[in-house]
């Protein structure tokens, strides 16, 4: 790969970015010590276990074992090929990349593709947001959507436009700009008839709201039907540069305010974000009429630390927070549920009662999960009724069982107490029983959902056996020190580690020495073509380890991995000689038993 880009490019691009500065951009990173922390962007986690050293320009994920250099990071986290990221990266340090398109074969191709399909999306959002605002053709459309409340900034600034009502416009047009119908196909604009194969625009005579990614760039449309038309919104369909539980609406335009502020508002439509926007709450973003997916609630949480949830206020749109504000509070995330008025959703809300309104009332009013999931149990329950009225108490007191914060608990405890003239003490007796009876049920059944084990540092180094740890440790001082390298080598005298990794390792390593290299974490991990060596180098390059390791320690170490394999096989002959002797076969044991006394002295 690394051939089509000269190496000292490679190297030269290395040295120019900032592993910390690249990773910011994607996890919010918290320096503690030498290293940067962060909450893991390729696993969902609660605590940061994502560390990246600026010393050694590498990151390293303790919880999920990722790991590698600048280069790895985006691969991994962007999908991209190595000679894109070396183009991304390239572009960040302002270094010139003399490439010879001809030589980039096959990867160049897929990318191309994708360009293409952008390049496609681009041009026709330019297009149909001409047709909205500028043309007599898309006039009606304009109408309906200025009637609805949308204001030419805002469809300005969403990109807000009109597709024709044609069968074949799109077509046409793409196909004239010399886009070929398979790209088209496989972008989800037009579509082939089964019947006679031919082609047909997907969008006709809707409102088309643009789907950017998150630089910016469409990657896919939503049209709305003017009228009664079904489906009211049409979606692209999933396709290489779209994704439907990854992407959230307007979280480019938003991002920034999401910075500033630390706060993201999540809504149900595309009407609602823009209405919102409206209404100078710039920090909304929607999902793409599915529900939250695990992946989205991992961007939020690599954002933020608290999100407000502003969901339509009819029962679907109740059910969606209460599922959404679970996800988000499991990983840790403060959760705030913005309320409306029955049966109304932001975008009706801004509507009626204006800008001002939505931001003190319904932004300014947000309560919390607790209380949420109060109104919650409440729902189609008549609290008259003393049955329903103690059903009601018994799924409260089991949500604040689970707050962790004594204060908290007592707090909400008051204010149950106080809403249906209960004793305090009898609620508290009651409570404490609920938390105990929760706690066995969760110990007797099998692991909680939705709690990922946490695998902790510790547990990690407990689970390696001695010889394992050896050679570990071993390469964690070779990576940092030649000399160590090739000492090892020599001790070996032709006895390999027992670990094919490390192995492989050790020989890309000797490898990397003889060409002249410096030790150099990040450089190294270029020179390695394999991920999951990838991984285990990161690994070690991160163990925090002495500078200098002393000849005794060498000597255990090298005890260790050398008595392995000798270890093993005393073990199976010991299983051999009782089989023996389990079949009468005493001349054979004795043999075997020789065999593994010569073994024994064999130890060093
Ligand atoms: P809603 O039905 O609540 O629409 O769907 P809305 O946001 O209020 O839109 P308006 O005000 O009627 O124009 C919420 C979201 O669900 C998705 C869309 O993403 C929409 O924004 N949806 C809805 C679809 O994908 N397809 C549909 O047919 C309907
Ligand atoms: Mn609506």
């Amino acid at each position: 790969m690394a051939e089509r880009i000269a190496e000292e490019k490679i190297n030269e691009i290395r040295q120019s970015v900032d592993i910390v500065e690249v990773i910011s951009e994607y996890v919010q990173l918290k320096k503690q010590g030498r290293n940067y922390f962060g909450l893991c962007p390729f696993h969902g986690e609660n605590s940061p276990s994502f560390s990246v050293s600026p010393d050694k320009q590498i990151f390293h994920c303790f919880g999920c074992g990722a790991g590698g250099n600048v280069f790895s990071f985006l691969m991994d986290l962007e999908g991209y090929s190595f000679i894109e990221t070396a183009i991304k990266l390239a572009e960040k340090a302002n270094i010139e990349l003399a490439i010879d398109p001809s030589n980039l074969g096959k990867e160049k191709k897929v990318s191309d593709d994708v360009l293409q399909m952008i390049e496609a999306h681009e041009l026709l959002r330019k297009f149909y947001h001409h047709l909205l605002v500028n043309t007599k053709e898309g006039q009606h459309a304009l109408e309906y959507l200025l009637e609805r409340g949308f204001t030419l900034e805002s469809i300005k600034k969403f990109q807000i436009g009109y597709s024709l009502n044609s069968w074949d416009f799109v077509t046409k047009f793409l196909l004239k700009r010399n886009f070929t119908a398979e790209i088209l196909e496989r972008s989800g604009l037009i579509i082939r008839r089964e019947s006679d194969n031919s082609l047909f625009d997907r969008f006709r005579n809707r409102i088309m709201f643009p789907i950017s990614d998150r630089h910016g760039k469409t990657i896919a449309f939503s049209g709305r039907a003017l009228g009664q038309d079904e489906p009211k919104y049409l979606n692209s369909p999933e396709t290489v540069i779209f994704n439907k539980s990854k992407i959230l609406y307007n979280f480019h335009l938003a991002k920034p305010t999401i910075r500033k502020t630390s706060q993201i508002v999540l809504f149900e439509g595309f009407a609602d974000v823009i209405a919102a926007d409206r209404a100078e709450v710039e920090n909304g973003v929607a999902t793409m009429g599915t529900s939250l997916t695990e992946d989205h609630v991992s961007q939020l949480r690599q954002l933020v630390q608290s999100v407000t949830i502003c969901y339509d206020s009819d029962n679907a749109g109740i059910e969606a927070a209460y599922r959404a504000g679970n996800m988000l509070t499991n990983v840790g995330l403060l959760v705030k549920v913005a309320m409306m008025p029955n049966g109304l959703d932001p975008d009706d809300y801004v509507k009626q009662f204006g800008a001002e309104k939505f931001q003190n009332e319904v932004m300014g009013s947000t309560v919390t999960w607790m209380s949420f999931k109060f109104l919650y149990f409440r729902r189609g329950k008549n609290l008259q009724n003393e049955g329903e009225r103690l059903l009601y108490i018994e799924e409260v007191l089991k949500e604040i069982s689970k707050l962790t914060k004594a204060v908290e608990r007592d707090h909400y405890l008051r204010q149950l107490a106080g809403e249906f003239s209960l004793s305090l003490d009898a609620l508290k007796q009651q409570q404490k029983q609920v938390f105990y009876y929760e706690k066995n049920k969760n110990q007797q059944g099998q692991l909680t959902p939705n709690k990922p084990t946490v695998v902790t540092k510790k547990s990690v180094k407990s689970l390696y056996p001695a010889y394992q740890t050896a050679e570990r440790r071993l390469i964690a001082h070779m990576i940092r020190n030649s000399e160590v390298a090739y000492k090892v080598q020599e001790l070996l005298n032709g006895h390999t580690f027992n670990v094919d990794e490390h192995q492989a390792i050790m020989t890309y390593l000797i490898g990397y020495y003889e060409e002249g290299n410096p030790p150099d974490p990040s450089a190294f991990l270029n020179y390695i073509k394999d991920d999951k060596l990838k991984r285990i180098v990161a690994e070690l390059e991160m163990m925090s380890i002495n500078s200098e390791m002393t000849p005794q320690e060498l000597n255990d170490y090298l005890k260790q991995v050398l008595n392995f394999p000798k270890l093993l096989m005393i073990k199976e002959k010991n299983a051999e000689k009782i089989e023996a002797e389990k079949q009468k076969d005493f001349l054979k044991a004795a043999t075997i038993a020789m065999e593994i006394l010569q073994l024994q002295k064999a130890l060093k």
